[in-house]
């Protein structure tokens, strides 16, 4: 079912009360031809994370998957999150959370000083085409928006309990908005990426295929590749799962 939803970013909205996963309805869309539509849930009852992980989405959140069809190739994917990244924590910002990035793509808000967090928003991107070209894109995007934060794994959180509950129509329509300007002009994602950043600065331990690499964090690359400053000299990591360090 199709909902007005006053926006100006260029996306027709695909609604759904309860759905297994906004991303298994949006690959069905891509797969149809569709392109620029946002698939939205209250509710997910099959909900997929990152890394083959559970995502919890009870209803109250922002569970919504973009199609995307964009003329890039498959190593600027990864701009493509990072720019969905950027756009939830802006939304969440103006809503009132102080909502950072951890590298890659986790929208978390900083408890301390230390570089520990609590996580707000996940993206689990899903794309096909060839090698020279993708043929879409879907950042999968979940937001903890108005839920009791008990309703969560440990170490979330959610606006409600940061902020207070957000309309959720409004919210979306700023993230949408966000999502559009950001991947219309790829050169503002790795600035705007940094500014929000909570990882640079810290000392993290990136896991990855090739094995773990544990040092600071000094800086993210024009692709997105996380620098590392280790005991043996600089290494640049492209995809992980990282995680903040105590400071030694
Ligand atoms: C993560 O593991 O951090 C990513 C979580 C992504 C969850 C979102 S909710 C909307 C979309 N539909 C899914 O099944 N997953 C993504």
């Amino acid at each position: 079912p199709a909902v007005e939803f006053g926006l100006e970013a260029p996306f027709s909205v695909d609604y759904h009360e309860t759905i297994g996963s906004t991303n298994n309805r949006a690959r069905e869309l891509a797969a149809n031809g569709a392109a620029d539509v946002a698939v939205l849930a209250d509710e997910q009852t099959g909900s997929r994370g990152r890394l083959d992980r559970e995502w919890s989405s009870p209803s109250g959140g922002v569970w919504v998957s973009i199609v995307s069809r964009p003329t890039i190739t498959p190593a600027q994917a990864p701009l493509y999150t990072l720019a969905a990244a950027v756009a939830i924590a802006r939304a969440a910002r103006e809503a009132g959370v102080d909502a950072r990035i951890k590298w890659p793509n986790d929208v978390v808000v900083p408890v301390g000083d230390d570089g520990d967090y609590r996580k707000l928003a996940g993206i689990l991107t899903e794309m096909e085409g060839e090698t020279d070209r993708v043929d879409w894109i879907i950042p999968g995007i979940g937001v903890n928006a108005n839920i009791d934060v008990d309703a969560l794994p440990e170490g979330a959180t959610s606006i409600r309990d940061e902020a207070g509950d957000v309309d959720r129509r409004l919210f979306v329509q700023r993230l949408l908005e966000e999502f559009d300007d950001y991947r219309n002009d790829l050169e503002t994602v790795i600035p705007a990426w940094r500014d929000l950043a909570l990882t640079l600065g810290q000392r993290v331990r990136v896991d990855r295929p090739a094995g773990e690499v544990v040092g600071e964090a000094v800086d993210i690359t024009d692709s997105g590749a996380l620098v590392i400053e280790t005991d043996d000299g600089q290494e640049t990591v492209s995809a992980g799962d990282c995680e903040h360090l105590r400071p030694v």
